[in-house]
């Protein structure tokens, strides 16, 4: 029985933080955001009103993917700072009450990483070999690639290595650059590592891990061609496979074996019922709740994709994730503010195709989010998104970062445009993203438009996106209605979705929290007409102000019944 805010495991209903730390905050004045930037800024998030932190790797990395190619799972990289700095982030975090989830990258390591510089200086058949996929290629003189697997990131997932005495030799598997070799889970000492390393952050306190793509790391080991044409619902020889969820299973022991930390895997998958596999007892905690994120700002389609999402917790006993954002995809204010609004990353270059309507993308995003943290699970929030910020479209070609920009030769414009340095005060680029004195400009340019969405400027801004995230985070905290639980549909006309929350049977109320039988109802207009709203109701919160007392297209409501 879980009692709302006192006990219950914490991440069942936590708001946490995506901190993106190289365009969070600087310490150092190097233009790159770091751990003594992030230090500093703990108040802020502390303020927000967030339970839990999650970092995107912090390792030692060459930075071929912004970190996700890891040479020393068991450090920091220079650039964010050191071991020391992570301990205290840690701490600091603890001591105000937040806690932080970490990124673990088991699909792949960096091609820096010693384990892949001893495959490659042992040759073909050796043990130090088998930790990753190397094999001949095919072809006169194995000249061609092993088989027909594609990168995601574009072009080959195969690249060949000369071998020790300078001839042209073996192949080995990437499923993302070439800088990311995928390791080999059928090695026992990949295996041992892995598990040895989330022991090492689980001592150093780290309350959770996310699980970079969780679905890829079991593979056919005879590695067969995928077929030509479109690929059916079953699922690929690289991706969500049976085998993988015996790793999963020994995770889980060793988080529940250092006190229940949390495991949040990243699943991409389009069918629902695959993903609900990864959250079955035994197995992760939670798992990113993508369809959502990418759902169509329509009522029907986000009505369909809550109501599956709350089916399979109640198969699984796994709460709800709800995901706007984070720093794989286009930010929601440009995304809603297109005249289509499904998100998808093979649809991001025809996307950009069209203009944003930034007015409009704001509006819904202030709706959407109103809407996000009034559902029943565990909601993520992704750096600038509780500032508005929309995905910056026009970065020189010059200044871009992202692999997926260079390997489809432009064709995707990629991730850089929501990693864009947060600006935090000031009327000019660096906005203050760097704290010391003489700083290099930030790692992507800015817009100078953001003046109006720094941290300072929506602080003093009672109507602010900001404004509106911390008395939402706040209520979410405060009202019982919003404890773990689930949600009750109420009638509703076309294109509006409207539902209570309200403290179910099984939980007494918690001290510090309403009355248990307090309800809330989220109520959100996605039709073009105004509509009335239930008289006797007391307006806890709106994404835009009423008008004439009536709810107005592209806002939501929460209301005390
Ligand atoms: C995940 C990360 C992404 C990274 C990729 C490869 O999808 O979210 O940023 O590029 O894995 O590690």
């Amino acid at each position: 029985m879980l009692k709302p805010g006192s006990s219950g495991p914490w991440w069942r209903t936590a708001a946490i933080y995506q901190l993106y730390m190289r365009s969070f905050a600087d310490g150092d004045g190097d233009g790159i955001g770091d751990l003594a930037g992030a230090r500093a800024r703990l108040p802020y998030l502390a303020e927000l009103g967030i339970d839990a932190i999650w970092l995107n790797p912090w390792y030692p990395s060459p930075m071929a993917d912004g970190g996700y190619d890891i040479s020393d799972y068991r450090d920091i990289d220079p650039l964010f700072g050191t071991l020391a700095d992570a301990d205290a982030l840690i701490r600091e975090a603890h001591a105000l009450g937040i806690k932080i989830i970490i990124d673990v990258v088991p699909n792949h390591g960096s091609d820096r990483h010693p384990w892949f510089t001893e495959a490659l200086a042992a040759g073909p058949g050796s043990a130090a070999r088998e930790r990753f996929w190397f094999r001949p290629g095919r072809g006169p003189g194995g000249d061609e690639p092993p088989n027909n697997w594609q990168s995601i990131f574009g072009g080959p997932a195969w690249s060949r290595v000369t071998e020790p005495d300078g001839s042209p030799g073996e192949w080995y598997l990437h499923l993302f650059t070439p800088q990311q070799p995928d390791f080999n889970w059928r090695s026992p000492d990949v295996r041992a590592e892995f598990e040895d390393v989330l022991r090492f952050w689980f001592d150093r306190g780290a309350d959770g891990i996310r699980v970079d793509s969780a679905a890829l790391l079991a593979k056919d080991p005879t590695l067969p061609d995928l077929p030509p044409g479109p690929q059916g619902p079953a699922p690929e020889p690289f991706n969500d496979r049976d085998d993988v969820h015996d790793i999963y299973r020994s995770w889980r022991a060793i988080a529940d074996a250092a006190g229940g930390r949390l495991l949040v895997g990243e699943v991409w998958l389009p069918d629902a019922a695959r993903t609900a596999r990864y959250v079955a007892p035994g197995e992760l905690h939670t798992v990113f709740n993508f369809p959502y994120l990418i759902s169509a700002w329509d009522a029907a389609a986000l009505r369909e994709v809550i109501e599956r999402t709350m089916e399979l917790g109640d198969l699984s006993g796994a709460p709800a994730t709800w995901v706007l954002s984070n720093h794989d995809v286009d930010r929601p204010v440009s995304r809603y503010g297109r005249a289509e609004t499904w998100f998808d990353l093979a649809r991001r270059p025809y996307l950009h195709g069209f203009p944003v309507d930034r007015a409009l993308g704001t509006r819904r995003a202030r709706a959407a989010a109103l809407l996000t943290m009034a559902l029943p699970g565990s909601v993520y929030i992704y750096q600038g998104e509780e500032l508005g910020l929309w995905e910056v479209q026009d970065i020189p070609d010059e200044l871009r970062q992202d692999p997926i920009w260079y390997r489809t030769g432009g064709e995707d414009p990629g991730r850089d445009g929501c990693r864009v340095p947060l600006p935090w005060s000031g009327t000019e680029p660096p906005f203050g993203f760097s704290l010391a004195e003489g700083a290099r400009d930030p790692m992507l340019p800015q817009p100078k438009e953001w003046r109006e969405l720094t941290v300072a400027a929506e602080l003093a801004d009672e109507d602010s996106m900001l404004r509106l995230y911390q008395s939402a985070l706040r209520l979410r905290r405060s009202l019982a209605a919003f404890a773990d639980g689930g949600l009750t549909w109420q009638p509703a006309p076309g294109g509006v979705l409207s539902f209570d929350r309200r403290l179910t049977d099984d939980h007494g109320p918690a001290d510090d929290r309403e009355p248990a039988d307090a309800a809330v109802r989220c109520i959100a207009n996605l039709s073009a007409a105004p509509i009335a709203l239930p008289s006797e109701a007391t307006v806890l919160l709106t994404s835009s102000p009423l008008a004439d007392g009536m709810l107005p297209p592209d806002t939501t409501v929460w209301l005390r019944l």
